[in-house]
């Protein structure tokens, strides 16, 4: 622990809390230098290293004078020196690595995983953000735990991992009612509400002697209002702002808090026995400027500069296209001009709201699904993101009818460029089974008549 202990002694925030589960009568008290007694052979200790809720961030407040805390490349060279004083320690995260939230976050999201690749992080919990470029996008890089929600069998319901005669089982348990995915239809993802197999797996773990861990997004109160927590030996609840929670017992049950972005990593060093904690203490790894980048990290982290940079640069151009009038797109309002009545029932329908839609289910930067939301998504001069191309959101008069510029330069002199489709062909641009599974022109179209 020494250069941790150190590093620790300089900050406020620490914890270091030491308890024993059982009265001291019972159990030995587990203290460091207390010499095994013959009683004890049958426990072993065992270091649990906890994160959640990174939050997209590569490194975080990094404009503060202070410089950042934490960060990718010191959470590598932190784990990298826990791993060398103790290789069998366990590193779990509570997930909520990603975020969604502006136009640079899914190429950052990319590199966040690449990044937690060179953790070999044991177990990774899975929250809605980490769904928000869709459970493909995630998959391969972290073994991924979930327990209660069916991606189409992307993630493993629980994760068994085992160090010397103890085996953890890992579980994950995520708020249907927060679900994103309520509001899609087709094949997108099926929440389990029912806990009943989630507990009958905790109850098979107990039985077999293993420690078991649920993560979770929601409060221990919240989640015990869901469920009993009785076979669930540590909880890693939801994530607080930053700061690390005081570790508190529920019943018999650990429960410990993350801090968010990624500033910070919990330890637990357990006393076991079979799968039972026999005594815990917990402290709050800070990770200030003094631990040194990971230098297997640097070529990582320039190329993601490379690439924000490519891709703000083709933002750039993209924008001097524009506004040069090579688009052939001139969205919804200038349409509008000419065609106030079509205008008006357009606004009304679904279509104008399209994007908003994609928005609310936090799915407003995914390409896979902004094709069909959007106009001329991939097409030259059409939607990019919302910043540069915010007059081409939604299903627009231009979805349909094609590219307008030139009908506008000559006053509707010149047909759209779509004229001639028959209306069956331009709803099947976007209304395919797939995704619209109940469309028949008849009944349709008359929604949207015009
Ligand atoms: C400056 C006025 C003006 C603007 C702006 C304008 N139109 Fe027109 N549009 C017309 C006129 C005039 C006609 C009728 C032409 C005719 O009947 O021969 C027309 C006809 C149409 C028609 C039916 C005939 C055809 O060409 O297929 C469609 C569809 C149409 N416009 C779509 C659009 C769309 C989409 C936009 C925006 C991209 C748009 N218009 C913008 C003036 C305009
Ligand atoms: C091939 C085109 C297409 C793609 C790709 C597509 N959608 Fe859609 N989406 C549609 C159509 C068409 C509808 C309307 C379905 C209907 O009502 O029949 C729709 C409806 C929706 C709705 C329902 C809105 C409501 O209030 O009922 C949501 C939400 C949605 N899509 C999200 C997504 C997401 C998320 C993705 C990417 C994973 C996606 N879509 C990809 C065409 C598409
Ligand atoms: C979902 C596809 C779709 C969208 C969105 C759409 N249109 Fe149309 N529009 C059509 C179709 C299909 C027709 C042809 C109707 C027909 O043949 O009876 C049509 C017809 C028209 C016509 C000719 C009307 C007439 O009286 O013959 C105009 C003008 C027009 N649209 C303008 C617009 C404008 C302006 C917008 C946007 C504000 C818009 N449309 C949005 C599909 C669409
Ligand atoms: C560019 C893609 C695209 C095209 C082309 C398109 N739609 Fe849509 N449509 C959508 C999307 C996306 C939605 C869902 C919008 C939402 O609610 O977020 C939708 C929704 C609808 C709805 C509303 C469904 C509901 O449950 O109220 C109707 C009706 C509809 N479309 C009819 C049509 C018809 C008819 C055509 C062809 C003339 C057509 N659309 C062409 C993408 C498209």
């Amino acid at each position: 622990m020494g250069i941790y202990m150190s590093l620790l002694g300089r900050l406020s925030f620490r914890h270091f809390i030491w308890l024993t589960l059982l009265s001291l009568a019972v159990a030995p008290v587990w203290a460091e230098g207390t010499a095994k007694s013959v009683a004890e052979v049958t426990e072993s200790p065992l270091t649990i290293i906890y994160s959640g809720n990174l939050e997209g961030e590569l490194e975080p407040c990094g404009c503060s004078a202070e410089g950042n805390f934490g960060g990718i490349k010191r959470r590598a060279s932190l784990l990298q020196t826990l791993r060398s004083k103790d290789p069998a320690v366990v590193v779990l995260s509570a997930g909520g690595l990603l975020s969604a939230d502006g136009p640079g976050d899914r190429l950052k999201s990319q590199y966040i995983l690449k990044g937690f690749a060179a953790f070999n992080y044991d177990a990774v919990a899975v929250q809605w953000r980490d769904l928000s470029y869709g459970a493909e996008f995630i998959e391969s890089a972290l073994p991924w735990v979930l327990s209660n929600v069916d991606v189409g069998g992307h993630f493993q319901a629980q994760h068994l991992i085992t160090r010397g005669a103890e085996t953890i089982a890992y579980f994950n348990w995520l708020d249907s009612k927060a679900s994103p995915l309520r509001q899609m239809q087709g094949e997108h993802g099926l929440v389990k509400d029912s806990p009943t197999e989630l507990l009958k797996a905790l109850k098979l773990a107990k039985a077999q002697g293993q420690l078991t861990v649920l993560a979770t997004s929601l409060s221990a109160q919240q989640i015990a209002g869901q469920m009993s927590l009785s076979n669930v030996d540590i909880l890693i609840e939801g994530a607080a702002y930053e700061v690390y929670g005081k570790p508190r017992m529920e019943g018999n049950t650990l429960v410990v808090q993350p801090g968010s972005r990624g500033m910070r990593l919990g330890r637990l060093d357990l006393m076991l026995k079979a799968g039972h904690i026999q005594g815990w203490k917990h402290e709050v790894l800070p990770m200030p400027t003094s631990i040194p980048d990971a230098p297997e990290l640097a070529a990582w982290y320039d190329e993601y500069n490379e690439r924000v940079k490519a891709d703000y640069l083709k933002r750039v151009a993209a924008r001097n296209k524009l506004t040069a009038g090579s688009s052939p797109y001139v969205g919804e309002a200038v349409c509008q001009t000419c065609h106030a009545a079509q205008h008006k029932t357009w606004f009304d329908s679904q279509h104008a709201i399209a994007y908003e839609d994609l928005e609310d289910v936090n799915k407003a930067f995914d390409p896979a699904c902004i094709k069909c939301h959007t106009v001329g998504f991939d097409l030259p001069g059409g939607f990019f993101d919302m910043n540069v191309t915010g007059h081409l959101l939604g299903v627009q008069c231009e979805s349909c009818h094609g590219a307008g510029k030139a009908h506008v330069e000559a006053a509707g002199a010149k047909p759209v460029a779509n004229a001639g489709w028959s209306k069956e062909k331009i709803c099947a641009q976007c209304h395919v089974q797939k995704h619209s599974p109940g469309f028949n022109l008849d009944t349709y179209w008359p929604k949207i008549a015009h």
